[in-house]
């Protein structure tokens, strides 16, 4: 199956996730499913320990199927996720393909421009390239405006031009799903459930316990900053492949066997303390020094980072608060980061 997903691959966004995947594999997966909920497809097979460096990535089961399910639970939030949306189709985000449109710098590749790339503040645009599982990226860096969200404004100077590679060898790891290192190509745009949950077993709707990142599931907090790290180590580089992101991880690889990332206490001390707060809890967990964990923090489905109020007081929370007083040490609103390219 897997070979038939990379052969038939086709830029055709069927709904939330836009996944790449052929539909009529879709509507077998979904068949089968439904006509016996027990037979596995062919998650179970992939569910070893040992890292994917060099070999051929596990198949996994869409959002799009996991939703059919989970469309009462997760369905709305995923639509308004972050993760969902970081790398869309421009027709879903039609204030920003107005403000390409009215723009001069911009206009002329206005007709061209298919994916939206960044949610909040920083957005880049992108195309279909003609290599397999690919996007062009255009050069131009854009920003919200910061007295009106809605209008985009072009923070560089033009001329701008498509590039063939940055995005693949440089981008494509965190940004999109299943990237191989070894060709540089994706299964689908933005991130999917797979990124997160791994591969799920789908006799998890007997045994929740067969999927990761339930709470029906212990999990080693070295097991969560890698799950999460996999994406929000922007520092680190892959021994093997030399790329800026992780090679052919899926969660439950040991990450760090191949991801190279320098998360000494001199290196941290220099960190901003939006990233420092991230790097020093996945150095935590790595090193067995704090049960907690991202999840202690924040929610992902509900996009909230409330409950973190509640967490014990450690050293940690004074990586953004002052001690004293509890007040904020930083600006939320300041954000650069030089992988990224904002
Ligand atoms: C055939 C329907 C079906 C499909 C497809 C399906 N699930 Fe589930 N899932 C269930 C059921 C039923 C449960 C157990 C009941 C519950 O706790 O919600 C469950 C439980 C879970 C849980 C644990 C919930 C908890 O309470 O902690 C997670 C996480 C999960 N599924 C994720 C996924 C992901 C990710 C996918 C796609 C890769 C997926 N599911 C596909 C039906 C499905
Ligand atoms: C190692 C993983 C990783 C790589 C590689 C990566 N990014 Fe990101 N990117 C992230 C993460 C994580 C965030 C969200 C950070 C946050 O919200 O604090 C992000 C956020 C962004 C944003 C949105 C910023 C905002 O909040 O408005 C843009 C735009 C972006 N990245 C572009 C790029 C581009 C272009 C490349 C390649 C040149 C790239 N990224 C490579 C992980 C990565
Ligand atoms: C960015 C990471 C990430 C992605 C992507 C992701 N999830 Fe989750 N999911 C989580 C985390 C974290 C939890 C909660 C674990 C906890 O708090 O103990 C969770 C919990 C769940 C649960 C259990 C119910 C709940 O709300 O706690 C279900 C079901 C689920 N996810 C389904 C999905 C489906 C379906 C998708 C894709 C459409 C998906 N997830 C994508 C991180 C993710
Ligand atoms: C496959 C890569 C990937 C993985 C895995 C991942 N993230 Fe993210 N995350 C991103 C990107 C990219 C963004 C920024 C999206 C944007 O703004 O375009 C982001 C955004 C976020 C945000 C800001 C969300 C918001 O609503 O503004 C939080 C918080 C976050 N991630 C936490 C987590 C946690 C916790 C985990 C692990 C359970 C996780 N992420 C796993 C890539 C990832
Ligand atoms: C002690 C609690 C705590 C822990 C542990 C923690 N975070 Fe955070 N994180 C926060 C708080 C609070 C914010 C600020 C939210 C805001 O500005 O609204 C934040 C901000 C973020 C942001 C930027 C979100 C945005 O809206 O722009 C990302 C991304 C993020 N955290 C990811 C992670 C990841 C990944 C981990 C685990 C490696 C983690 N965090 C661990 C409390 C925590
Ligand atoms: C990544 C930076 C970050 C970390 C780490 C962090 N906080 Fe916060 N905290 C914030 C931000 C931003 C706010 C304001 C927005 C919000 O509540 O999410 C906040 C708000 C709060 C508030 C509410 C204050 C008020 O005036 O309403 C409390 C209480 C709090 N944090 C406690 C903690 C504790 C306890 C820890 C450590 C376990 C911690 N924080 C770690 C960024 C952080």
């Amino acid at each position: 199956m897997a070979t038939l997903k990379r052969l038939f691959i086709s830029i055709v966004p069927t709904g939330t996730p836009f996944s790449f995947a052929l539909s009529i594999k879709r509507v077998i997966a979904l068949v089968a499913l439904l006509v016996a909920a027990s037979i596995t497809l062919s998650a179970a097979e992939s569910r070893e320990p040992n890292d994917h460096i060099g070999k051929a990535l596990p198949d996994y089961v869409t959002g799009d199927e996991c939703l059919f399910c989970h469309r009462n639970d997760i369905a709305s939030g995923w639509k308004v996720n972050a993760h969902q949306l970081t790398l869309r189709p421009l027709v879903a985000a039609p204030n920003t393909n107005k403000s390409i449109e009215s723009n001069p710098d911009l206009q002329p590749f206005s007709r061209q421009v298919q994916f939206v790339l960044g949610e909040k503040e920083h957005l880049r645009l992108l195309r279909k390239s003609t290599a397999y599982g690919q996007l062009e990226i255009l050069t131009a860096h854009l920003a919200r405006s910061p007295d009106d969200t809605e209008k985009i404004l072009v923070t560089d100077e033009g001329p701008f031009h498509w590039n063939k590679d940055t995005f693949s060898q440089r981008c494509a790891g965190c940004h999109t799903t299943a990237v191989d290192s070894r060709t540089q190509s994706f299964s689908a745009t933005s991130i999917d459930c797979y990124a997160c949950h791994g591969v799920v077993d789908l006799e998890h709707t007997n045994d929740p316990s067969l999927v990761h990142l339930t709470k029906k599931r212990p999990h080693s907090p070295r097991l969560i900053g890698e799950t999460c790290g996999q994406c929000h180590i922007r520092t680190g580089k892959s021994k093997a492949s030399g790329l800026p992101y992780a090679n052919n991880y899926v969660v439950g690889d040991d990450l760090f066997s191949d991801f190279q990332v320098d998360l000494s206490e001199a290196t941290l001390a220099l960190t901003p303390p939006r990233e420092r707060h991230i790097l020093a809890n996945i150095k935590e967990g790595r090193d067995n020094e704090s049960a907690e964990t991202c999840l202690s923090c924040h929610n992902v489905h509900r996009a909230s980072g409330r409950k973190h109020r509640r967490v014990v007081k450690s050293d940690h929370c004074f990586i953004c608060h002052a001690p004293n007083d509890m007040k904020l040490v930083y600006d939320r609103r300041e954000k650069h980061h030089s992988l990224c390219g904002y």
